[in-house]
């Protein structure tokens, strides 16, 4: 059998994340029968960067299967710190493990480490590039509030040049029908060109770029905040500010449509404050719950196992 990767969003195809989705949706309401799916199967989370919800959402995923984890949350814990490469790191993990997560700073490296592994490989996120997983996390979450994944107009606001998530989730959705882009930040942190270019051009699917969040409000079924991501600035200066372009507040959304629903991948800086939370349209903490269970979906899913 060969080895099925997640690397790009892409890698997989519309349907099987349709079965990702039902899945899902079928451990949230049968969590039991999915207890021990993944028993004596051990998952390494390799974290090259920091993180908290993609990595312990892994690890709390292998382990409500019946699994184990191992691996390590800093690159300076690893052999990386004495210069080892990606690859070896990699080729020796794929001893230990039965599947990989990683994340690495460096845009490409998860698609460079599947060269080296005998073990699937999941991009946890890959520098400003990509990050599959949250999209899978996004795709579920919308699809438990508003049913469907097609026909709605989305509003993705901030950090649209780095934000990887952002990135992936445009990817996944330029596949649906009916989908209005609105592209929602300062200049210097727009929607890459490659991406209008490979994925939105190439199909002429309609989107809008605009700096401001107050005229694109009314017209959104969906807003997608996200942080302006420090760590791929060249220049501190710059990053202090574009920082604070957006925050989303009680006023801000009063225009905003009734339905509207807010996620955000997380962290969160300054971009959404915290008295949003309480409004019912504001769904990134069910998408923090949503992540583990999308991932117990994909590592089975990965590792040829069904219940
Ligand atoms: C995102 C990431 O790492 O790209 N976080 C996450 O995985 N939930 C978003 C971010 O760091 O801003």
């Amino acid at each position: 059998m060969s080895i099925r990767n997640l690397i790009d969003i892409t890698d997989l195809t519309v349907e099987e994340i349709d079965q990702l989705i039902a899945t899902a949706e079928d451990i949230i309401e049968n969590p039991v029968k999915y207890q021990d799916a993944c028993a004596h199967k051990q998952l390494a989370t390799l974290f090259f960067e920091p993180s908290t919800r993609t990595r312990l959402s892994f690890e709390s995923a292998m382990l409500a299967l019946g699994g184990s984890v191992l691996g390590f949350s800093e690159a300076q814990s690893s052999s990386t710190a004495k210069g080892e490469t990606v690859g070896d790191t990699i080729h020796t993990v794929s001893c230990y493990a039965d599947i990989i997560a990683m994340r690495h700073p460096k845009e490409g490296a998860p698609y460079a480490a599947a060269q080296f592994s005998e073990v699937p490989i999941i991009n946890a996120g890959d520098g400003g590039h990509n990050h599959p997983t949250q999209t899978l996390t996004d795709l579920l979450t919308i699809h438990r509030e508003k049913g469907r994944l097609d026909n709605f107009t989305i509003g993705f606001c901030g950090d649209l040049k780095f934000g990887r998530t952002v990135h992936s989730l445009v990817n996944a959705l330029s596949r649906q029908s009916g989908i209005k882009f609105v592209f929602i930040s300062p200049e210097e942190l727009k929607m890459p060109d490659y991406i209008k270019e490979t994925v939105l051009d190439k199909d002429s699917l309609p989107y809008e770029e605009t700096a401001s969040l107050e005229e694109a409000m009314p017209d959104l079924d969906i807003l997608y905040m996200t942080r302006v991501q420090k760590e791929r600035f060249f220049n501190e200066a710059d990053y202090v500010r574009l920082k604070d372009t957006y925050v989303l507040d009680p006023e801000k959304l009063v225009p905003a449509k009734s339905d509207l629903c807010i996620l955000h991948p997380l962290p969160r800086v300054n971009e959404i404050t915290v008295s949003v939370d309480r409004d019912p349209r504001a769904c990134y903490w069910k998408q923090v719950k949503n992540g583990k269970f999308i991932r117990m979906a994909l590592i089975m899913k990965l590792l040829g196992i069904r219940v």
